[in-house]
C-alpha cells in the first residue's frame, strides 16, 4: 500500500461527491446555455452550486465567477484589475505560486505594470511595515498575496493586510487556492477584492475553480467568448466540476473544525516523531509552527548529506509519495523558488509532506521510519 502524503498537489475525491456529480456525466447533459428543458435542468444546478458557494462564504451568488482552477482564477483577477482600474503598481513577494508570479513577470515584462516585491522576514512572513511603505508610495496599487503559501504553510493575517489595502484604496488579491475548505472565509468580514479557489484542493474535481469578485470592485472579463459567467468567462461550463466542487465545499464547511483537529494531531505526531528520531531536522518557514502555518503543510528540512539529492526520489521507491524542491542556488530551472528565496545557498534536503482527513497516524509512523532507513540514522 502506497502512501499519499502530497494532498497539498491535489487531494483525493471524495466518494460522496463523485456520487453528486456522476447524474450530470450521464443523465443531466443539457448545454446550460440552451433555452430548452436539458438546458434548462443543468443551469438550475449551476446556479444552485452557485448560491451554495456563495452561502458558505458569505457573499451574493453574482460575487462567485466560476473559472478551470486556480491558475486561470488567479490570472483573471490580476490581469482584469490591472486593466479595469489602469493599475500601474503591484505589490507581491517572490514566493507566491507561479499562477501569480509569472503573470507578474509577463504584465511587467509588456511594460503595463511595475511590480514591488515585499521583504520578507527569515521566517518567510512578509514585512507588514514595508508593505505600508509601498501603499504610501503607490497608493491604488495592486496588492497579490497568497493567504497560505502552499510549499512552506505560512498564513497571512489577511486582516491586517485587507486594512491596508482599504487605508490606501488598493486593490486586495489573494490566492486561497491552499486555505479554501480548509479555513472559513467570511467575505463579509474579509477586506478582500479578489480571491482564488481550485477544487482539487479540497477534495473536489480537477479542472475546476471559482474566483470571488467583490461586488463593489468589479471587473471586466480577461478573455473574449460567450456571456457564461456573467460575461465574466466565457465557455461552456464545466458542469460535473462545478457541482462537484459545491458539494466538497460544502462537506469541508461541514465537518471543518472536526478535520482541522484531525490533520492537525497528524502533523503535530510527525512533527514530534521527527524531532525525536533525526537529529539535526528543522522546518522550512512557520511550517513547525502549528500555531502560524497551514495545518496540511510541513515542509521538512533535513541536515546536508548525500542523500538530499535522491530524497524524494528514494521515498517513492519506498512507497511514500510527498514533494519537495530543495533550496536552489544556482538559478536552475529545478528546485523550488519558495525555498530558493528564502534558503539561497542552502543544502539541506527538503521534503513537503502535506496532509488529509484521509491520512492515518500509521502512515506517518511508516514515513518517519523510511526516512530513518535512507538517512541511515542509528540511536
Ligand atoms: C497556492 C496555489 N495557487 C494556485 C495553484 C494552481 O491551481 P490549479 O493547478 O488548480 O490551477 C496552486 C496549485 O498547486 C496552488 O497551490
Amino acid at each position: 500500500m502506497r502512501i499519499y502524503l502530497d494532498n497539498a498537489a491535489t487531494a483525493p475525491l471524495d466518494l460522496e461527491v463523485f456520487e453528486a456529480m456522476k447524474p450530470f456525466m450521464l443523465e443531466d447533459y443539457g448545454n446550460p446555455s440552451s433555452t430548452h428543458a436539458h438546458g434548462r435542468k443543468v443551469r438550475a444546478a449551476i446556479e444552485s452550486a452557485r448560491k451554495k458557494v456563495a452561502e458558505l462564504l458569505n457573499c451574493t451568488p453574482g460575487e462567485i465567477i466560476f473559472t478551470s482552477g486556480g491558475t486561470e482564477a488567479d490570472n483573471a483577477i490580476i490581469r482584469s484589475a490591472v486593466d479595469t482600474y489602469q493599475l500601474k503598481h503591484i505589490i507581491s513577494t517572490p514566493i507566491e505560486h507561479h499562477a501569480v508570479t509569472h503573470t507578474l513577470d509577463f504584465l511587467q515584462k509588456q511594460g503595463i505594470v511595475q511590480v514591488h516585491h515585499l521583504r520578507l522576514l527569515t521566517n518567510g512572513d512578509i514585512d507588514l511595515t514595508h508593505l505600508e511603505e509601498l501603499l504610501k508610495t503607490y497608493p491604488k496599487a495592486l496588492v497579490s498575496l497568497m493567504h497560505a503559501n502552499n510549499e512552506i504553510g505560512n498564513l497571512l493575517d489577511m486582516e491586517t493586510v485587507g486594512a491596508l489595502c482599504e487605508k490606501y484604496q488598493a486593490y486586495f488579491h489573494s490566492d486561497t487556492v491552499q486555505t479554501m475548505g480548509h479555513y472559513r472565509h467570511d467575505m463579509k468580514q474579509l477586506k478582500v477584492h479578489g480571491m482564488a479557489a481550485a477544487a482539487h484542493k479540497f477534495h473536489g474535481p480537477k479542472g475546476v475553480g471559482f474566483m470571488y469578485i467583490n461586488k463593489d470592485k468589479k471587473i471586466h472579463s480577461f478573455m473574449q467568448g460567450g456571456a457564461q459567467e456573467r460575461n465574466l468567462r466565457g465557455g461552456t461550463e464545466n458542469v460535473y466540476g462545478i457541482i462537484g466542487m459545491a458539494k466538497a465545499l460544502e462537506i469541508c464547511y461541514q465537518h471543518l473544525e472536526e478535520h482541522k483537529a484531525y490533520i492537525e494531531s497528524l502533523k503535530a505526531y510527525m512533527i514530534e516523531k521527527l524531532i525525536t528520531t533525526l537529529p539535526g531536522i528543522t522546518f522550512h518557514g512557520h511550517s513547525g509552527n502549528l500555531q502560524k502555518s497551514l495545518y496540511t503543510v510541513l515542509n521538512v528540512s533535513l541536515p546536508e548529506s548525500e542523500e538530499n539529492d535522491m530524497l524524494l526520489f528514494n521515498l517513492d521507491l519506498h512507497g511514500i509519495s510527498a514533494s519537495g524542491g530543495s533550496a536552489c542556488s544556482s538559478g536552475a530551472s529545478t528546485g523550488s523558488h519558495v525555498l530558493g528565496a528564502l534558503y539561497p545557498g542552502s543544502k539541506r534536503g527538503a521534503v513537503r509532506f502535506s496532509f488529509s482527513k484521509f491520512n492515518k497516524i500509521e502512515e506517518i509512523d511508516v514515513v518517519v521510519e523510511k526516512l530513518v532507513e535512507i538517512y541511515k540514522v542509528t540511536a
